[in-house]
């Protein structure tokens, strides 16, 4: 017998208030609605707490190396960081430093090399840079841009070795979305494997076609894992951002997954169901801008305008210089929300119009400290020639992020965010309960993460 007052499978479960989908409906442009954002996919994942250790111990850290880092396609760098023959950008991670090299001007010609000389091992570079060839700063042995041997100094000393098998050894290297993958599994599947579907997601908003106008790197006292995992859900918006209620529909985000990737939205200008008022449209819009008490709005809302139709006019209107007519064909939906898709195991690009890339990863060979990167890749006028990339902009763990001022209002957000992060740490230290606990739901995108993490540990 079905009671009417059954309650729903897990996972089944959904805020009250206005769902995603619904909310597409209400789009100002409903006919350029892009299917990506009609898709829905979210299977029941499990509800087992989460082991602490993944989080604090250093056996984990070291299976995660063996297992997964040293195994799974991982993005070094854009294409553009490395546009011109011999450029070279340094990537490391877990204590393995990789070399990623410009080695021709034709398309492919991107090769990744273990940063170390076949000598006596000296990283052959420790800054990115640009040479005709890759010379070790020791003793000067010498490869060509494609990995050959090119040099050895005094080479009567050494008989015993074979020049034609002295190539540096080399990883797998992909790209997409205008993005350098590297891999160090000589075994490992093709990047397209691994992506899936991801591409068709972006098909409309092809990441390749941008340049990286800030790019912001920042350590932080805490496993990359509790800094990722605070930026895939909408769940902590309610206590870590509150001034942003009035205009987020937080508990109505949109959590989907397939494959190696995850997505939330959460849509903007649309008001939380956690508030307990109406807010007008112009309460919306100053949530959405960020306006603080003592600032005025960015704009006054008059008659018949909506936040998420300013928010669309005006973005379409900024576009205009950039993608021409093409912006005519956006949404209001593609320039309201926060659209953010995961691809395991740390990259976080954001889809449609929102410039936002992240990057996790551990800071150095340490389980207790991180890296976050966050990038703005921008859209350009293609009359004239592709802006150069920024360098990144570190931040120690001191530091603020509001002194990135490339970051604008998004630095005093971050701030809110970054607060909780050392303090998760210790928490975790000092927690006894074993494990960590996931809503089904909202925490959809942490779940989907730590399974497909299980499943790399579980390989043999
Ligand atoms: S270590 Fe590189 S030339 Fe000796
Ligand atoms: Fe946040």
């Amino acid at each position: 017998m079905t009671l009417l007052s059954e309650p729903p499978a897990p996972g089944e479960a959904r805020s009250p208030g206005i769902t995603y989908q619904q909310l597409l409906d209400t789009d100002s442009h409903p006919e350029n609605v892009p299917v990506v954002l009609r898709w829905q996919n979210n299977e029941y994942q499990g509800d087992a707490d989460i082991p602490v250790s993944r989080y604090t111990s250093r056996a984990f850290h070291e299976l995660e190396k063996e297992k997964m880092w040293s195994r799974v396609w991982q993005m070094a760098c854009r294409v553009d960081d490395i546009p011109a023959m011999g450029d070279s950008l340094v990537y490391d991670i877990c204590g393995q430093s990789i070399l990623v090299v410009r080695s021709g001007q034709a398309d492919g010609s991107i090769r990744a090399y273990y940063n170390a000389c076949l000598h006596r091992g000296r990283q052959l570079r420790e800054h990115d840079g640009n040479a005709t060839e890759l010379r070790c700063p020791f003793h000067g042995f010498c490869w060509n841009l494609d990995g050959s041997l090119k040099h050895v100094p005094c080479e009567w000393d050494f008989p015993h070795i074979d020049t034609e098998a002295f190539d540096l050894p080399e990883l797998r290297v992909g790209t997409w979305g205008g993005f350098v993958f590297v891999n160090m599994d000589p075994n490992c599947e093709s990047l397209e494997a691994f992506l899936g579907n991801l591409p068709e997601h972006f098909e409309k908003w092809p990441l390749e076609d941008r340049y990286k106008a800030a790019h912001v790197a920042r350590i932080f006292p805490a496993n990359w894992k509790v800094v990722q995992e605070a930026f895939m859900e909408a769940f902590h918006v309610v206590a870590t951002h509150p001034q942003l209620l009035a205009g987020i529909g937080d508990a109505n985000s949109q959590y989907d997954w397939e494959g190696n990737f995850s997505r939330a939205i959460t849509p903007n200008g649309t008001p939380s169901p956690h508030i307990s008022f109406v807010p007008t449209e112009q309460d919306m819009f100053d949530a959405v801008s960020d306006r603080r008490l003592d600032e005025p709005p960015y704009l006054v809302l008059t008659e018949g305008m909506t936040a998420r139709s300013v928010t669309g006019n005006g973005g379409r209107m900024n576009l205009r210089k950039t993608i021409g007519d093409a912006a005519d064909t956006i949404s209001d939906a593609e320039l309201s929300e926060s659209i953010y898709y995961t691809l395991f195991p740390n990259f976080h690009p954001w889809g449609a119009y929102n410039r936002i890339v992240y990057r996790f990863r551990p800071y150095g060979d340490n389980h207790e400290m991180s890296i976050m990167e966050c990038m703005f890749l921008e859209p350009y006028d293609h009359a004239t020639p592709k802006p150069a990339n920024v360098p990144i902009h570190w931040l120690g763990v001191d530091d603020d992020w509001t002194e990135a001022p490339e970051l604008g209002l998004l630095a005093r957000v971050f701030n809110q965010d970054s607060f909780n992060l050392p303090k998760v740490q210790v928490g975790l230290r000092s927690m006894k309960k074993p494990g960590v606990t996931l809503a089904n739901y909202q925490e959809t995108k942490l779940r989907h993460f730590h399974n497909l993490l299980s499943d790399w540990i579980a390989r043999p």
